[in-house]
Protein backbone atom coordinates (compact mmCIF):
# COMPACT_ATOMS: atom_id res chain seq x y z
CA UNK A 1 0.00 0.00 0.00
CA UNK A 2 1.20 3.38 -0.78
CA UNK A 3 1.22 6.04 2.26
CA UNK A 4 0.36 8.57 0.70
CA UNK A 5 1.51 12.46 1.90
CA UNK A 6 -1.72 13.16 3.94
CA UNK A 7 -1.72 9.98 5.23
CA UNK A 8 1.93 10.27 6.34
CA UNK A 9 1.25 14.00 7.88
CA UNK A 10 -1.67 12.31 9.77
CA UNK A 11 0.88 10.09 11.44
CA UNK A 12 3.53 12.26 11.84
CA UNK A 13 0.84 14.46 14.12
CA UNK A 14 -0.41 11.26 16.10
CA UNK A 15 3.13 10.35 16.69
CA UNK A 16 4.06 14.26 18.01
CA UNK A 17 0.90 13.63 20.15
CA UNK A 18 1.50 10.15 21.96
CA UNK A 19 5.57 11.01 22.02
CA UNK A 20 4.34 14.35 24.27
CA UNK A 21 2.45 12.31 26.53
CA UNK A 22 5.39 9.56 26.89
CA UNK A 23 3.33 6.50 24.89
CA UNK A 24 4.11 4.65 21.97
CA UNK A 25 2.50 5.11 18.73
CA UNK A 26 2.70 1.77 17.53
CA UNK A 27 0.37 0.57 20.81
CA UNK A 28 -2.34 2.79 20.19
CA UNK A 29 -2.39 1.53 16.66
CA UNK A 30 -2.64 -1.87 17.86
CA UNK A 31 -6.00 -0.61 19.75
CA UNK A 32 -7.65 0.57 16.54
CA UNK A 33 -6.96 -2.64 14.79
CA UNK A 34 -8.49 -4.86 17.07
CA UNK A 35 -11.49 -2.45 18.21
CA UNK A 36 -14.61 -2.85 17.40
CA UNK A 37 -16.40 -0.04 14.74
CA UNK A 38 -19.17 1.56 16.86
CA UNK A 39 -23.11 0.91 16.64
CA UNK A 40 -25.11 3.09 17.01
CA UNK A 41 -27.16 1.38 19.51
CA UNK A 42 -23.67 0.67 21.71
CA UNK A 43 -23.09 4.45 21.10
CA UNK A 44 -26.75 5.91 22.43
CA UNK A 45 -26.80 2.75 25.18
CA UNK A 46 -29.97 2.44 23.72
CA UNK A 47 -30.51 -0.94 25.96
CA UNK A 48 -29.44 1.33 29.19
CA UNK A 49 -31.69 4.06 27.95
CA UNK A 50 -34.91 1.67 27.08
CA UNK A 51 -34.31 -0.20 30.56
CA UNK A 52 -35.05 2.82 32.37
CA UNK A 53 -38.18 2.82 32.59
CA UNK A 54 -39.51 0.71 35.73
CA UNK A 55 -43.43 1.95 36.71
CA UNK A 56 -44.94 0.93 39.73
CA UNK A 57 -47.97 -0.15 38.49
CA UNK A 58 -49.07 -2.55 35.04
CA UNK A 59 -51.19 0.87 33.88
CA UNK A 60 -49.68 1.58 30.58
CA UNK A 61 -49.91 5.60 31.10
CA UNK A 62 -47.58 5.27 33.87
CA UNK A 63 -44.81 4.38 31.41
CA UNK A 64 -46.08 7.39 29.77
CA UNK A 65 -45.83 9.55 32.47
CA UNK A 66 -42.30 8.29 33.43
CA UNK A 67 -40.65 8.69 30.13
CA UNK A 68 -42.06 12.36 29.57
CA UNK A 69 -40.35 13.16 32.90
CA UNK A 70 -37.06 11.64 31.90
CA UNK A 71 -37.28 13.67 28.37
CA UNK A 72 -38.00 16.63 30.25
CA UNK A 73 -34.61 15.95 32.71
CA UNK A 74 -32.61 15.38 29.93
CA UNK A 75 -33.45 18.94 28.51
CA UNK A 76 -32.62 20.29 31.76
CA UNK A 77 -29.29 19.05 31.70
CA UNK A 78 -29.11 20.03 27.86
CA UNK A 79 -29.49 23.34 29.37
CA UNK A 80 -27.54 23.20 31.78
CA UNK A 81 -24.55 22.75 29.99
CA UNK A 82 -24.83 26.22 28.41
CA UNK A 83 -25.40 27.76 31.48
CA UNK A 84 -22.26 26.81 33.29
CA UNK A 85 -20.45 27.38 29.74
CA UNK A 86 -21.70 30.74 29.93
CA UNK A 87 -20.94 31.27 33.34
CA UNK A 88 -17.18 30.15 33.02
CA UNK A 89 -16.84 32.94 30.07
CA UNK A 90 -14.41 36.19 31.64
CA UNK A 91 -15.46 38.43 28.68
CA UNK A 92 -18.52 36.73 26.62
CA UNK A 93 -19.61 38.75 23.46
CA UNK A 94 -22.79 39.68 22.18
CA UNK A 95 -23.08 36.46 19.77
CA UNK A 96 -22.15 34.07 22.00
CA UNK A 97 -24.71 35.19 24.42
CA UNK A 98 -27.23 35.49 22.39
CA UNK A 99 -26.27 31.97 20.91
CA UNK A 100 -26.23 30.09 23.80
CA UNK A 101 -29.08 31.69 25.70
CA UNK A 102 -30.85 30.91 22.13
CA UNK A 103 -30.09 27.35 22.86
CA UNK A 104 -31.73 27.19 26.22
CA UNK A 105 -34.52 29.16 24.91
CA UNK A 106 -35.08 26.32 22.26
CA UNK A 107 -34.94 23.15 24.74
CA UNK A 108 -37.83 25.05 26.90
CA UNK A 109 -40.08 25.75 23.77
CA UNK A 110 -39.56 21.85 22.75
CA UNK A 111 -40.91 21.18 26.23
CA UNK A 112 -43.51 23.95 26.34
CA UNK A 113 -44.71 22.61 23.16
CA UNK A 114 -44.76 18.84 24.03
CA UNK A 115 -46.10 19.60 27.55
CA UNK A 116 -49.67 18.51 25.70
CA UNK A 117 -48.23 14.70 26.00
CA UNK A 118 -48.72 15.28 30.16
CA UNK A 119 -52.01 17.19 29.98
CA UNK A 120 -54.05 15.27 27.30
CA UNK A 121 -51.87 11.97 26.80
CA UNK A 122 -52.53 9.89 29.87
CA UNK A 123 -56.45 8.24 31.27
CA UNK A 124 -57.33 10.15 33.77
CA UNK A 125 -58.61 7.41 35.91
CA UNK A 126 -55.26 5.52 35.31
CA UNK A 127 -53.43 8.50 36.30
CA UNK A 128 -55.49 9.07 39.66
CA UNK A 129 -54.70 5.07 40.43
CA UNK A 130 -50.93 4.87 39.48
CA UNK A 131 -50.01 8.55 41.15
CA UNK A 132 -50.63 6.44 44.65
CA UNK A 133 -47.55 4.33 43.96
CA UNK A 134 -45.45 6.92 43.89
CA UNK A 135 -46.35 9.15 46.88
CA UNK A 136 -44.39 11.41 48.09
CA UNK A 137 -42.47 11.69 45.01
CA UNK A 138 -43.13 14.53 43.15
CA UNK A 139 -41.96 16.81 40.31
CA UNK A 140 -40.85 18.87 42.99
CA UNK A 141 -38.00 17.26 43.96
CA UNK A 142 -36.30 17.63 40.31
CA UNK A 143 -32.70 18.84 41.46
CA UNK A 144 -32.25 20.27 37.56
CA UNK A 145 -35.01 22.54 37.69
CA UNK A 146 -33.65 24.09 40.95
CA UNK A 147 -30.37 24.58 39.40
CA UNK A 148 -31.94 25.82 36.69
CA UNK A 149 -32.78 28.68 38.56
CA UNK A 150 -29.75 29.11 40.77
CA UNK A 151 -27.66 29.33 36.89
CA UNK A 152 -30.35 31.69 35.88
CA UNK A 153 -30.70 34.98 38.48
CA UNK A 154 -29.47 36.55 41.75
CA UNK A 155 -29.99 34.38 44.47
CA UNK A 156 -31.99 37.11 45.99
CA UNK A 157 -34.90 36.79 43.26
CA UNK A 158 -35.57 33.09 44.56
CA UNK A 159 -36.69 34.23 47.78
CA UNK A 160 -39.79 34.55 48.71
CA UNK A 161 -41.49 37.59 47.98
CA UNK A 162 -42.80 38.58 51.76
CA UNK A 163 -39.35 37.51 52.59
CA UNK A 164 -36.73 39.46 50.14
CA UNK A 165 -36.65 43.23 51.85
CA UNK A 166 -34.55 41.47 54.62
CA UNK A 167 -31.92 41.36 52.09
CA UNK A 168 -30.20 42.53 49.44
CA UNK A 169 -27.68 41.84 46.94
CA UNK A 170 -24.75 40.50 48.58
CA UNK A 171 -26.54 38.76 51.81
CA UNK A 172 -24.88 35.37 52.18
CA UNK A 173 -26.71 32.58 49.91
CA UNK A 174 -26.78 30.62 53.84
CA UNK A 175 -29.25 33.19 55.39
CA UNK A 176 -31.23 33.58 52.35
CA UNK A 177 -31.39 29.95 51.58
CA UNK A 178 -34.06 29.09 54.18
CA UNK A 179 -36.56 31.72 52.84
CA UNK A 180 -36.02 29.90 48.99
CA UNK A 181 -39.44 30.36 47.53
CA UNK A 182 -40.49 26.57 47.12
CA UNK A 183 -39.60 25.71 50.45
CA UNK A 184 -42.34 28.12 51.94
CA UNK A 185 -44.29 26.77 49.42
CA UNK A 186 -44.03 23.13 50.92
CA UNK A 187 -44.01 24.09 54.67
CA UNK A 188 -47.61 24.64 56.33
CA UNK A 189 -48.22 28.25 57.55
CA UNK A 190 -49.79 27.38 61.11
CA UNK A 191 -47.14 24.52 61.98
CA UNK A 192 -44.17 25.53 59.98
CA UNK A 193 -43.88 21.44 59.72
CA UNK A 194 -42.43 20.97 55.99
CA UNK A 195 -43.97 18.35 53.67
CA UNK A 196 -42.11 14.71 53.81
CA UNK A 197 -41.85 15.80 49.78
CA UNK A 198 -39.58 18.61 50.85
CA UNK A 199 -37.92 17.12 53.83
CA UNK A 200 -36.63 14.02 51.60
CA UNK A 201 -35.71 16.50 49.15
CA UNK A 202 -33.56 18.61 51.23
CA UNK A 203 -32.25 15.24 53.35
CA UNK A 204 -29.97 14.85 49.49
CA UNK A 205 -29.43 17.76 48.32
CA UNK A 206 -30.12 21.15 50.46
CA UNK A 207 -25.88 21.10 51.22
CA UNK A 208 -25.48 20.75 47.26
CA UNK A 209 -27.57 23.36 46.42
CA UNK A 210 -25.93 25.69 49.05
CA UNK A 211 -22.67 25.51 47.48
CA UNK A 212 -24.17 25.62 43.90
CA UNK A 213 -26.00 28.89 45.26
CA UNK A 214 -22.53 30.46 46.31
CA UNK A 215 -20.75 29.37 43.17
CA UNK A 216 -23.68 31.08 40.66
CA UNK A 217 -23.14 34.20 42.50
CA UNK A 218 -20.50 35.78 40.09
CA UNK A 219 -21.66 33.12 36.79
CA UNK A 220 -25.56 32.96 36.72
CA UNK A 221 -26.74 34.31 33.38
CA UNK A 222 -27.85 37.48 35.27
CA UNK A 223 -23.97 38.40 36.25
CA UNK A 224 -22.54 37.07 32.55
CA UNK A 225 -25.07 39.33 31.06
CA UNK A 226 -23.88 42.62 33.30
CA UNK A 227 -20.13 41.69 31.76
CA UNK A 228 -21.20 41.98 28.65
CA UNK A 229 -20.25 45.74 27.12
CA UNK A 230 -22.43 48.62 27.50
CA UNK A 231 -23.79 48.79 24.21
CA UNK A 232 -24.29 45.18 24.02
CA UNK A 233 -26.34 45.15 27.27
CA UNK A 234 -28.54 47.99 25.42
CA UNK A 235 -29.07 46.13 22.07
CA UNK A 236 -32.90 44.56 21.75
CA UNK A 237 -31.61 41.17 20.52
CA UNK A 238 -29.84 40.47 24.04
CA UNK A 239 -32.53 42.17 25.99
CA UNK A 240 -35.18 40.07 23.77
CA UNK A 241 -33.32 36.39 24.16
CA UNK A 242 -33.80 37.30 28.21
CA UNK A 243 -37.06 38.00 28.17
CA UNK A 244 -37.92 34.90 26.24
CA UNK A 245 -36.05 33.00 28.84
CA UNK A 246 -37.80 34.55 31.33
CA UNK A 247 -41.04 34.26 29.48
CA UNK A 248 -40.27 30.43 29.15
CA UNK A 249 -39.23 29.01 32.36
CA UNK A 250 -41.58 31.32 34.66
CA UNK A 251 -44.70 31.35 32.81
CA UNK A 252 -44.94 29.72 29.82
CA UNK A 253 -43.00 26.68 31.31
CA UNK A 254 -45.79 26.93 34.40
CA UNK A 255 -48.42 27.20 33.19
CA UNK A 256 -48.05 24.05 31.08
CA UNK A 257 -47.23 22.48 33.62
CA UNK A 258 -50.02 23.71 35.55
CA UNK A 259 -52.64 22.89 32.93
CA UNK A 260 -51.93 19.21 33.81
CA UNK A 261 -52.17 20.06 37.73
CA UNK A 262 -55.74 21.03 36.99
CA UNK A 263 -56.75 18.72 34.07
CA UNK A 264 -55.68 15.38 36.92
CA UNK A 265 -56.30 17.07 39.90
CA UNK A 266 -58.64 19.68 39.96
CA UNK A 267 -62.53 18.95 40.85
CA UNK A 268 -65.47 21.48 40.85
CA UNK A 269 -66.63 20.28 44.33
CA UNK A 270 -63.15 19.57 45.91
CA UNK A 271 -59.80 19.13 44.20
CA UNK A 272 -57.13 16.25 44.47
CA UNK A 273 -54.68 16.12 46.80
CA UNK A 274 -51.28 16.40 45.19
CA UNK A 275 -48.15 13.77 45.37
CA UNK A 276 -45.72 16.49 46.70
CA UNK A 277 -48.67 17.60 49.33
CA UNK A 278 -48.50 21.69 48.36
CA UNK A 279 -51.33 24.05 48.21
CA UNK A 280 -50.87 23.66 44.41
CA UNK A 281 -53.60 25.96 43.48
CA UNK A 282 -51.86 28.54 45.34
CA UNK A 283 -48.56 27.91 44.91
CA UNK A 284 -48.10 26.84 40.86
CA UNK A 285 -49.62 29.50 39.26
CA UNK A 286 -46.89 32.08 38.32
CA UNK A 287 -48.96 34.58 38.76
CA UNK A 288 -49.00 34.10 42.37
CA UNK A 289 -45.47 32.74 42.34
CA UNK A 290 -44.09 35.97 40.60
CA UNK A 291 -40.71 33.96 40.44
CA UNK A 292 -38.72 36.61 37.62
CA UNK A 293 -35.16 36.09 37.13
CA UNK A 294 -34.59 39.31 34.84
CA UNK A 295 -36.83 42.23 37.13
CA UNK A 296 -34.72 45.20 35.54
CA UNK A 297 -35.75 44.42 31.92
CA UNK A 298 -39.38 44.64 32.97
CA UNK A 299 -41.63 47.38 33.31
CA UNK A 300 -43.41 47.70 36.64
CA UNK A 301 -46.78 47.45 34.47
CA UNK A 302 -45.23 44.04 33.39
CA UNK A 303 -44.61 43.07 36.77
CA UNK A 304 -47.56 43.59 37.87
CA UNK A 305 -49.38 41.37 35.08
CA UNK A 306 -47.11 38.75 35.54
CA UNK A 307 -48.55 35.12 34.08
CA UNK A 308 -51.83 36.68 34.15
CA UNK A 309 -54.66 36.58 31.28
CA UNK A 310 -53.99 33.81 29.27
CA UNK A 311 -54.10 30.71 32.00
CA UNK A 312 -57.39 31.99 33.14
CA UNK A 313 -58.76 31.09 29.82
CA UNK A 314 -56.75 27.72 29.04
CA UNK A 315 -57.93 26.97 33.02
CA UNK A 316 -61.84 27.63 32.84
CA UNK A 317 -61.37 25.94 29.50
CA UNK A 318 -60.53 22.35 31.12
CA UNK A 319 -62.41 22.97 34.56
CA UNK A 320 -65.57 22.68 31.98
CA UNK A 321 -64.77 19.16 31.64
CA UNK A 322 -63.59 18.10 34.97
C1 LIG B 1 -49.76 14.88 35.03
C2 LIG B 1 -48.61 15.49 35.15
C3 LIG B 1 -48.21 16.32 36.33
C4 LIG B 1 -48.93 16.71 37.44
C5 LIG B 1 -50.38 16.41 37.76
C6 LIG B 1 -48.03 17.50 38.26
C7 LIG B 1 -48.38 18.05 39.47
C8 LIG B 1 -47.57 18.82 40.26
C9 LIG B 1 -47.94 19.43 41.52
C10 LIG B 1 -49.30 19.34 42.16
C11 LIG B 1 -46.86 20.11 41.97
C12 LIG B 1 -46.74 20.91 43.28
C13 LIG B 1 -45.89 20.14 44.25
C14 LIG B 1 -46.67 19.01 44.88
O1 LIG B 1 -47.43 19.26 45.82
O2 LIG B 1 -46.51 17.86 44.41
C15 LIG B 1 -45.79 19.94 41.01
C16 LIG B 1 -44.55 20.54 41.10
C17 LIG B 1 -43.58 20.40 40.16
N1 LIG B 1 -43.58 19.54 39.08
FE1 LIG B 1 -45.18 18.56 38.37
N2 LIG B 1 -46.81 17.57 37.66
C18 LIG B 1 -46.88 16.86 36.49
C19 LIG B 1 -45.85 16.68 35.58
C20 LIG B 1 -44.59 17.16 35.74
C21 LIG B 1 -43.50 16.94 34.80
C22 LIG B 1 -43.57 16.14 33.52
C23 LIG B 1 -42.41 17.58 35.30
C24 LIG B 1 -41.06 17.55 34.68
C25 LIG B 1 -39.95 17.34 35.36
C26 LIG B 1 -42.81 18.21 36.54
C27 LIG B 1 -41.98 18.99 37.31
C28 LIG B 1 -42.40 19.69 38.42
C29 LIG B 1 -41.60 20.69 39.09
C30 LIG B 1 -40.21 21.16 38.66
C31 LIG B 1 -42.34 21.15 40.15
C32 LIG B 1 -41.94 22.25 41.11
C33 LIG B 1 -42.47 23.58 40.55
C34 LIG B 1 -42.16 24.78 41.44
O3 LIG B 1 -41.58 24.63 42.51
O4 LIG B 1 -42.53 25.89 41.01
N3 LIG B 1 -44.13 17.95 36.76
N4 LIG B 1 -46.24 19.14 39.99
Amino acid sequence: MEISQELHDRLELLNAKYKAIGQDLLSYLDGLLYADVTTYWDYIELDTLLSLQKPKTKFPDEVVFIVYHQITELYFKLALQEFKALGELKQPTKTIFIDRVTRINRYFEALIKSFSIMVDGMDREEFLKFRMSLLPASGFQSAQYRQIEMYSTDFINLVARDERSMFNVDSSIEDMYPQIYWRHGATEIETGNKTLTLTQFEEKYEQSFITLGMHCKTRNLWQVYLKLSDSDKADDEVTQVLRTNDLNVNVYWPLAHYKSAVRYLARKDADVTATGGTNWQKYLPPKFQKRIFYPNLWSDEEIEQWGKGWVENQISEILKGA
